[in-house]
């Protein structure tokens, strides 16, 4: 018997100002999207922004509907509009923001456990890291590839 350990660390910013400037872009990206969500029921505003390999950005916003499971988080909407866009280019990064009415939480927005395991595909897709921004007015978290925030992922199929 042996007990093994998975450590992760990230950076943590104190403000989007510190972000170097792809970053920082893409961290704007994210706030400016959480404007497009449509969550009539929770209220709760997210916005995402995806990088690709030629430096393009992709926006998504939460989509709420009726018929609660029919609705899509943003990550994976700016995740599937950016792989239906750029099919054949990768995904470099992602940034994600939210708040209750658009108002920005103090605290990093993080990624819902579906979320993960989509970024985890295109990360396997790509073949190289890539990196999750969580973004907070009080703090801003990086994690330099999505295992850090999904440990032991499944891409066995
Ligand atoms: N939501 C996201 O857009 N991303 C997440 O990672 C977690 C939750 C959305 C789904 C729903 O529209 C609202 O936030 C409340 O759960």
């Amino acid at each position: 018997m042996v007990e093994r350990q998975i450590n992760v660390s990230f950076i943590e910013y104190s403000s989007i100002d510190e972000l170097g400037p792809e970053d920082r872009e893409l961290a704007a990206e994210a706030i400016a999207a959480m404007g497009s969500a449509y969550a009539p029921y929770s209220h709760f505003h997210v916005g995402a922004a995806v990088r690709m390999s030629n430096g393009q950005i992709v926006r998504g916003a939460n989509q709420e509907n009726a018929a609660f499971p029919s609705g899509l988080c943003a990550e994976r909407t700016a995740m599937f509009a950016a792989s239906a866009r750029y099919p054949d280019k990768s995904m470099r990064s992602i940034a994600l923001a939210g708040g209750v009415y658009g108002r920005l939480t103090a605290e990093p927005a993080t990624p819902c456990g579906a979320c993960r395991q989509v970024m985890a595909q295109y990360q396997t897709k790509a073949g190289a890291p890539v990196t999750v921004l969580m973004i907070g007015a009080k703090r801003i978290w990086k994690f330099e590839k999505v295992d850090d925030i999904l440990p032991l992922i499944f891409d066995s199929i």
